[in-house]
């Protein structure tokens, strides 16, 4: 009689707190089921423990919600070893505006089409994952993205031309993939706006678009591909450009005309097929990187206050660069 009194009344006492804590819950149960189908696509990893008991928005680490709809907005996965997929449930958390997933190393499978429906996304970020297919063209629905960072996976395909369409997008990282083709011509509809471009460690291949002429970069990295031809045009005195990284490619344009913007400090150009010589105006930018080493340059090297930190290796294998920090030009 005690006995089961007792069971009674802890069951009740189990059953009430049971009930104010779904009562009290902020977390939307449709976000919460969503989020229970991603931890299990993600293979119910050790280090995101989301007990489906307990609350997503207070008691949930990785996430957190809108204070007035108590909505999921932001989800940040960073570093879980075990192997997984992104499941379709990405698409049911409708008010999500920030998505990261870093570091996730087992990570494998597609990009889920369903993103395509988080129409408040304005950052997305899958990087250092072994995310694989193409870089979707689904993105282009994502009208209120202003920053996408696809780096260090393994996606492959070509850059599809929608992305252009991307009317608010700043940020655009699709470097070290395994990336095809050319650069899209329509990329440069993103400009102004996109001043940070990242391209770099892919097989592109073909020239970049001239319609990238008028277009001023915080940040271009074209890096480690196979693009060919003159760019110089993507130089000039009116740019506000702070780094271009040009490096193994096989660009091939005359260095001797080139002019650059004030704000110009890094500028790597290793490994291509550049020629000409270096003009008297690269003395003039405060450089924190100049790095020209390996194309078919030639003449005397421009001596001055901002040249003496670059070091021969920065000059060295061309045609026939001479004087300091090479040895002195033959008279
Ligand atoms: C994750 O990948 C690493 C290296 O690829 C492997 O050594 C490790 O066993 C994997 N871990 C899991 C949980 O699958
Ligand atoms: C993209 O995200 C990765 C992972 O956080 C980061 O390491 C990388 O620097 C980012 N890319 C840029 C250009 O900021
Ligand atoms: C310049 O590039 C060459 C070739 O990749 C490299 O060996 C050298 O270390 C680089 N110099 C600097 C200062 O980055």
């Amino acid at each position: 009689m005690t006995l089961s009194l007792v069971s009674i009344l802890s069951f009740s006492l189990f059953f009430l707190s049971r009930l104010s804590t779904s009562l009290s819950e902020r977390c939307n149960a449709n976000d919460k089921k969503a989020l229970l189908e991603i931890q299990k696509g993600l293979g119910n990893p050790y280090d995101l423990q989301w007990d489906p008991k307990t609350d997503c928005c207070t008691d949930w680490i990785s996430l957190s919600c809108d204070d007035k709809t108590n909505r999921v907005t932001s989800l940040s996965l960073y570093r879980i070893e075990d192997a997984g997929h992104l499941s379709l449930a990405f698409g049911d958390l409708p008010y999500l505006k920030s998505l990261s997933i870093n570091n996730l190393r087992n990570l494998s499978g597609p990009i889920p089409p369903t993103i395509a429906k988080l129409s408040e996304l304005t950052f997305l970020r899958i990087s250092r994952t072994k995310i694989s297919g193409p870089v979707p063209e689904f993105l282009s629905k994502l009208k209120k993205i202003t920053y996408i960072n696809l780096s260090y996976n393994y996606l492959v395909g070509t850059i599809p031309p929608s992305l252009s369409t991307l009317s608010n997008l700043e940020f655009l990282g699709l470097d070290r993939n395994k990336l095809t083709g050319p650069i899209p011509e329509s990329l440069s509809k993103l400009a102004p706006k996109l001043t940070y471009l990242y391209l770099g460690h892919n097989q592109l291949t073909g020239v970049v678009p001239t319609s990238f002429a008028g277009w001023s970069f915080e940040t271009i990295d074209l890096s480690r591909n196979m693009l060919e031809g003159d760019i110089s045009f993507l130089f000039g005195k009116d740019k506000t450009t702070f780094e271009m990284l040009l490096d193994r490619n096989k660009f091939k344009f005359d260095f001797s005309k080139l002019t650059f913007g004030k704000r110009l400090w890094r500028l790597d150009l290793n490994h291509n097929k550049i020629y000409g010589s270096l003009p008297a105006v690269i003395t003039k930018q405060p450089w924190q990187l100049f790095n020209v080493s390996y194309n078919m340059l030639c003449g005397k090297i421009p001596q001055g206050e901002f040249m003496q930190g670059i070091d021969r290796y920065s000059y060295f294998h061309n045609k026939c660069l001479c004087d300091s920090p090479l040895p002195p030009c033959k008279s």
